[in-house]
């Protein structure tokens, strides 16, 4: 898909991100202290690098399993239709499981895909989102935790995309498009 002219404005460095995550598996760590296995879930793809980093700061047993969803295809705007693309490699039922998800927009991707995970009945379900869009939500969820809160600009960045560029940045970024010549 051709994508306009666009600059990226750094929103949340690195290193307030690395803070927060270590913040928010400290949390996580308390409520699932003496598990004897943690599956925690990523959405692909946007998810990969939270999750890469949320892992390493676990200090439980886990499991790393993932579910690739979407709703966006290429465009800025949702479709309002989730469809899983991949789904778990492993079993949840009677297990606790975490999942874990980039951004929270619409709610549509979180709120379908926690009712997927409800229905194989696991032991306990929570949900860590990185960023959190209250002002976008057309649905009534919202993830157990929130890394940050952030206003309606499009962002990309930590595993972000923008059509499919942009994950690979380090930082999330706010997209600033500029005016077509
Ligand atoms: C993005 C993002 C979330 C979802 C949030 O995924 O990664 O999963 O949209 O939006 P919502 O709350 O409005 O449903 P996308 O469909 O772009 O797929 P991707 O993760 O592969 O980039």
């Amino acid at each position: 898909m051709p994508t306009r002219p666009y600059v990226i404005d750094e929103m949340i460095s690195a290193k307030t991100i690395a803070a927060r995550v270590e913040a928010l598996a400290r949390e996580i760590h308390d409520t699932f202290q003496g598990t004897d296995k943690l599956v925690v879930v990523g959405l692909l793809r946007g998810s990969f690098v939270f999750i890469a980093d949320m892992v390493r700061e676990l200090d439980l047993p886990v499991e790393v399993d993932f579910i690739e969803a979407t709703s966006y295809g290429d465009s800025t705007e949702s479709s309002r239709e989730v469809r899983i693309l991949k789904d778990l490699r492993g079993e949840i039922h009677d297990r606790d499981v975490l999942v874990v998800e980039d951004i929270v927009d619409t709610g549509y991707t979180l709120r379908h895909v926690v009712g997927l995970l409800r229905a194989k009945e696991p032991k306990r379900l929570k949900t860590v989102a990185l960023l959190d869009k209250p002002t976008r939500r057309e649905v009534d969820i919202k993830a157990d935790w929130t890394g940050f809160e952030i206003p309606d600009e499009f962002v990309v960045g930590y595993g972000i995309d923008y059509a499919q560029r942009n994950r690979n940045l380090p930082y999330i970024g706010a997209v600033r498009f500029l005016a077509e010549e």
